[in-house]
């Protein structure tokens, strides 16, 4: 079946799904995006990602001019339309198309697109046959600007830390700022320390909805947290690190610049907090197929 993009208004083939070239998505990375998680062909928390892109928007004052009720309608019918069962939804906003110049155009339409990807299924529970794997991480440091709680699609500071990341043969690259583990290039980070887990507050970190879960599942599952900033010295010593995102779920990071985390194996804190996230997802979205 032919790729379905929705863009501005229409659902086309994905060789015509094109912007103009001063779109300012392309020429000043001015929009903001999320990815969202689709499971057994079901949208997974669709309406925390939308208040974060409307409150993105809000932020940059981009005028988006669709409702939450047609956003909704739009996503659900791009992941028909593509006959999507498991993987992610991609949304993109920008302020739109207008002839260069850095200050907001006086009227411009947003740019607006969605488009699907193919994935996995839901996550299996450990035990159920498929063990967790663990990843490799690298440190390096942030250099991102102050907006960072905003989703903007000006990456590319995460896209060159990725790609260190990616030359030393890691999954991730777990950003430090000031001596402070902040977050990772596309996720964020949680350490458990004797007992207690702990990850940055919410101040110019992304709040990761997957983030968010995971300490309401903490907190459920009694697990003592502090949202406090960990030195990176105190990183390479805990008990057991991860990270979490909308793609990368509940991953365990078992090595950290090519040291092992502990005795590098996933931990079992770690592991309680991916079984019962494996449970949300299937509470909303069904069981594992
Ligand atoms: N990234 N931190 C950063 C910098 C991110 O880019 C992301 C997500 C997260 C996790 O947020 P959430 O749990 O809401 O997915 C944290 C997406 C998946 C991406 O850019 O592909």
């Amino acid at each position: 079946m032919a790729r379905k993009v929705f863009l501005n208004g229409d659902w086309v083939d994905y060789a015509q799904a094109v912007v103009p070239v001063e779109d300012r998505g392309l020429m000043f990375a001015d929009g903001i995006y999320e990815v969202i998680r689709v499971y057994n062909g079901k949208v997974f928390q669709l309406g925390p990602h939308l208040d974060r892109l409307f409150m993105g928007a809000a932020e940059l004052r981009i005028n988006l001019h669709y409702r939450r009720e047609e956003l909704e309608r739009i996503l659900a019918r791009t992941v028909e339309f593509n006959g999507l069962e498991n993987g992610g939804l991609y949304l993109q906003v920008t302020r739109g198309v207008s002839p260069r110049g850095h200050a907001f155009p006086a009227a411009s339409t947003p740019t607006v697109f969605a488009l699907t990807h193919e994935g996995h299924g839901p996550p299996a529970r450990p035990g159920d046959g498929r063990p967790v794997e663990g990843s490799p991480a690298i440190t390096a440091p942030d250099n991102r600007f102050g907006l960072c709680y905003v989703k903007t699609v000006g990456l590319l500071p995460n896209v060159l830390a990725r790609q260190q990341a990616q030359e030393a043969g890691a999954r991730e690259a777990i950003l430090v700022r000031d001596g402070l583990v902040t977050e990772a290039s596309s996720s964020n980070v949680f350490a458990v320390i004797g007992g207690t887990l702990y990850t940055h507050p919410l101040a110019n970190i992304l709040p990761g909805i997957t983030r968010d879960i995971v300490l309401r599942l903490a907190a459920r599952l009694g697990i003592p947290v502090r949202e406090i900033a960990v030195p990176i010295g105190h990183l390479r010593r805990a008990d057991e690190v991860f990270i979490t995102g909308t793609m990368t779920e509940v991953e365990p990071v078992v090595s950290l610049d090519g040291r092992p985390v502990a005795d590098g194996k996933p931990g079992p804190v770690t592991l309680r907090l991916f079984e019962a996230y494996v449970g949300v997802v299937e509470d909303d979205c069904g069981r594992v197929r």
